[in-house]
């Protein structure tokens, strides 16, 4: 047992440096010599672009640092590795380069995409009597992943959506109904609407909520979203309302493309999905005549780390541990999952599944927790998400801004 390395990939989240510090930290109290990062995940790594963490992480202040550092602190990277059958020389590259290294096992922190890399890794090291041992780590503010409970990264992103909707209702309903405002704001997870669904999180006690939550599980109806806009305006001072990036109507369209449709794909074949909300706003403006007002959160629900659950960056830590583990007791080809074992209180191990039944699947909301009207979310998923959101890690403020560790 030698060096380990470990990667980043897709869309960062809130607390995915949470798991690099802890894969960091079990590496070191497992004895490795090197605990190795690949810039820009798999794609830096063919370029041997490696670093020793070492460099940055050998002190605590660092450490604690990394946790509260948004975005990937290694780099990320969307790149899809090619089928083995025809592409062996991209993985001789890639095995050569552990060899070389001496890197026994490698770990990769992402999403539904990113756990394709380490299936065809392992499934490569398989067929060929490699030794090296590989691990996914789950991360995405998406949710999507099947098996695991919940995805680290999701609990943060769904606390600093429900506090921002609460901040959002409470300036929107300033004016009163003399300047009524249709708030539309505009939530990612592609196509699974998880992350929409935690708008449902910023209704308490001092705080109405939002008027209608539209999740991509269902297709979205514009007529019956018009009609509920105007029936609301007759009486409400105040409307916000939270639509997913990826809702599409009966015909397939997505919302976002009802104004264009030549999108952006990235290599895994995903469109870029952005504009819905300014392209709905248009067309409430247009067809009531009432002031509108479009909000799209983009990077900033996944890179406030400000605001990230301390629930979410423990369990960041925990599944890097536990990969770290797993992969020094031989596994290889699995993913660490996160089971949540009580409700109330909240309790959750991790543990560690197959990835090939994980890779490219997404998980969607289950539809019973989606009102019959589809607009609202039921008690079921508020008790599933309320106990992601708990608890805050104050970032380390400098000159009035936090302080993030970055790479040099
Ligand atoms: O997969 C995570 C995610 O943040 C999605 O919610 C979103 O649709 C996508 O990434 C955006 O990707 P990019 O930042 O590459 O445009």
């Amino acid at each position: 047992m030698k060096n380990i390395i470990v990667g980043q990939s897709g869309g960062p989240t809130a607390v995915i440096n949470s798991s690099i510090a802890g894969v960091y930290k079990k590496a070191k109290e497992l004895g490795y010599e090197h605990v190795y990062g690949m810039v820009h995940g798999i794609e830096g790594f063919l370029n041997e672009d490696i670093i020793d963490l070492d460099d940055y992480l050998n002190d605590d202040n660092n450490y604690e640092l990394l946790k509260r550092t948004p975005s990937a602190f290694l780099g990320s990277c969307r790149y899809k590795l090619p089928k083995i059958e025809g592409n062996e020389e991209t993985y001789e590259k890639i095995f050569n380069i552990l060899e070389k290294w001496e890197i026994d096992c490698l770990l990769y922190t992402g999403g539904n995409d990113s756990m394709d890399t380490i299936k065809m890794l392992s499934d490569y090291a398989a067929s060929h009597n490699k030794p090296q041992k590989f691990m996914g780590v789950p991360k995405t503010i998406d949710n999507d992943l099947p098996i695991t409970d919940h995805c680290p990264g999701y609990g943060s992103a769904a606390k600093y959506i429900a506090t921002s909707l609460k901040e959002i209702i409470r300036d929107n309903a300033s004016f009163g109904k003399s300047r009524l405002t249709v708030c539309i704001v505009e939530i990612m997870g592609r196509h699974a609407g998880w992350l929409t669904a935690a708008a449902s999180l910023a209704k308490d006690e001092t705080c109405e909520g939002v008027d209608a939550i539209y999740l991509p599980e269902t297709t979205f109806d514009l007529n019956k979203f018009l009609d509920n806009i105007k029936e609301m305006a007759k009486t409400k001072s105040s409307i916000v309302i939270a639509v997913s990036e990826g809702i599409q109507t009966s015909d397939g369209k997505f919302v976002c493309e009802l104004g264009s449709d030549d999108r952006a794909v990235d290599a895994f074949g995903h469109k870029q999905l952005s504009g819905c909300a300014a392209t709905l706003a248009n067309i409430v403006q247009k067809e009531t005549g009432l002031k509108t007002r479009a909000i799209e959160f983009s990077t900033l629900q996944r890179a406030a780390t400000h605001l990230a659950s301390l629930t979410d960056i423990n369990e960041a830590e925990a599944v890097g541990m536990k990969a770290v583990e797993a992969a020094t007791n031989g596994q290889t080809g699995m993913m660490i999952t996160l089971e949540r074992t009580n409700n109330n209180p909240y309790e959750c191990t991790t543990n560690i599944y197959d990835i090939h039944n994980i890779a490219n699947v997404e998980k969607k909301v289950p539809i019973e927790w989606i009102n019959l009207e589809t607009n609202q979310m039921t008690d079921e998923f508020l008790k599933y998400a309320r106990p992601l959101i708990q608890g805050e890690l104050t970032p380390i403020f400098k000159d009035g801004v936090p302080v993030h560790l970055i790479r040099k």
